[in-house]
This record gives structure tokens, sequence and C-alpha cells, in this order.
């Protein structure tokens, strides 16, 4: 092969994975793009919300925080069910998220439309996205709950170790 044969045959190899990589990038842009980005109301001092955060941001969602000592009048106003709250709570798009959800969750509900206010992770399960503190052993099986506005609940998923004995 000349040289000038070589010099173009890389070119046109590179063009190539690089217009690959472009289609790549774009169709990621496109799935993550599907999801709006969520507002994450808690207070300043919660260490697993900012635990949640890093991980929901890991997941590649697009997350932006408000810090408030007020979220028992957030979750009020929202109209997350008392039995299920937890310690942050999330608006996105239409949805809302209470607590320690995990991201395939909140992608299932976005990629199904169920007709519910939201997920929730009431309490705070060990071993749930931000509370993996502490020995595995211990981790905790945890449900999701899905919630109407009139406040119907049912169970969404269920996560964490198989019960024991
Ligand atoms: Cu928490
Ligand atoms: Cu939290």
């Amino acid at each position: 092969m000349d040289r000038r044969r070589f010099v173009l045959t890389a070119l046109g190899a590179g063009t190539g994975a690089l217009a690959f990589s472009r289609v790549l990038q774009a169709q990621q842009r496109t799935a993550q793009g599907a999801l709006p980005p969520m507002t994450v109301y808690k207070s300043a001092s919660c260490g697993c919300c900012s635990e949640w955060v890093a991980y929901a941001r890991k997941s590649g969602f697009t997350v932006k925080t408000v810090d408030t000592e007020d979220l028992a009048s957030v979750k009020a106003e929202l109209g997350i069910p008392p039995r299920l709250q937890s310690c942050h709570t999330v608006v996105m798009g239409p949805y809302l998220l209470e607590g320690h959800v995990p991201a395939e969750d909140v992608r299932k509900m976005f990629a199904t439309k169920p007709k519910v206010r939201g997920l929730a992770v009431p309490g705070m399960p060990l071993g749930a996205p931000g509370m993996e503190q502490g020995s595995p052993a211990d981790y905790q099986r945890y449900d999701v709950v899905a919630f109407t506005a009139a406040g119907a609940m049912s169970v969404f998923s269920t996560h964490g170790p198989a019960k024991r004995g």
C-alpha cells in the first residue's frame, strides 16, 4: 500500500469510527433526554440524601437539589402519603419520588407510565441506593411502593436479600 492510499484508508476508518460513536452518543442522549430532570428536596445536613443524589447523577439523571429544613411542608403540599415518607422528596416531570428509590424503578415507571402519583421507599432500608452502609449481611429487603393521588398503594417492585428463615 502506498503512503497516500494508507493515509486515505486510515482517514476513512477514523471517520467511520467517529460517525459511529456520534450515533451512539446521540442514542444515549435520546434515551436519557426522554426523562425529565429531577428536583430533589432535602435537608442540607442529610448524608444519605447526598448519597442518593450522587447515585442518581451516576445513573444518568439530571439532578437539581433544593435544601430546605421544612420538608414536612414540601411533602404535605406535594401529597406524599404520611405512611410512605422518608428523607428526601423528588419532583420529576409528572411523577414524585420519595426516599431511596432505585434508578431502575424510575426508568421502569417512565417506560410503562402507570397512572400513579409516584414511587416511594418508605423509611430508610439498609442496602437501598444511598443506604449502603454497614455490613451487607444487615441489608434489608424492601418494597418500592407506587401511590396514587387518591391514596391507593401497591407494591411496584421488591429489592434486597431474600427473606431469611
Ligand atoms: Cu435517606
Ligand atoms: Cu434522602
